[in-house]
């Protein structure tokens, strides 16, 4: 059985280097900031994913690169925030997320009969854990053409093999391919 009968979404939508890396060991993005403003008129199907999606979950460590964002851009969607370390939700913040700490599979249990369809997992190490945990259901990876030698790594340690399913791959003028996968059960 493909993940996709399942009913729930759990899906990973992320861009890494060529070899791999989701962000500098810093945590820094420059590099992905300044290969994709080469073409502001193309979004490479991040707006129709996020317009797909009704809940987001990420974890402390990328809730830290975007708190001092100007606007929150989150605005429309429920953001569960996975940290054993955060403890309350600043008070700029109150109401634009929520705080985590406990089982996954409970979490999204519990998202799915608040009425959640299709969630948005993102951070390296908050992907990692679903997907060892069996919770992802697709994975669409866009690659940009640079090798950065040495970062935040996309994929981690498994317990197992974790076999998936090739939907498509596009390819754009920019360099940029995205790829898109299920998870096999
Ligand atoms: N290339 C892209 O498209 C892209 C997308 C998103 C993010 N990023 C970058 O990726 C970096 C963040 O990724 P990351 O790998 O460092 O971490 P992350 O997944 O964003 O955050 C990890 C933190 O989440 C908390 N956590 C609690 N329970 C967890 C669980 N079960 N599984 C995993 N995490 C849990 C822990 O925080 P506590 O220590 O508080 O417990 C942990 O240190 C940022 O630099 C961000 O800019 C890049």
């Amino acid at each position: 059985m493909n993940q996709s009968d399942k009913e729930m979404k759990v899906s990973v939508f992320i861009a890494t280097s060529l070899d791999g890396f989701i962000a500098r060991k810093n945590g820094n993005i420059d590099w992905l900031m300044a290969a994709d403003s080469s073409d502001k008129s193309e979004d490479y199907g991040y707006q129709e994913f996020y317009d797909s999606i009704d809940c987001l979950v990420m974890g402390r460590n990328s809730l830290e690169k975007i708190i001092d964002f100007p606007e929150w851009p989150y605005e429309d969607k429920r953001v569960v925030v996975l940290s054993n370390t955060l403890k309350e939700v600043p008070a700029q913040h109150v109401d634009k997320f929520e705080i985590y700490s406990g089982s996954l599979k409970e979490l999204v249990k519990r998202l799915e009969t608040d009425g959640c369809k299709s969630l948005y997992i993102d951070g390296g190490k908050t992907i990692q854990s679903f997907i060892n945990k069996g919770l992802v259901t697709d994975i669409s990876i866009t690659k940009i053409p640079v090798l950065l030698g040495e970062g935040l790594p996309l994929f981690g340690k498994t317990r197992r093999d974790i076999k998936l399913t090739h939907i498509e791959t596009k390819t754009y003028p920019s360099g940029f391919v995205k790829s898109t996968y299920e998870m096999v059960q």
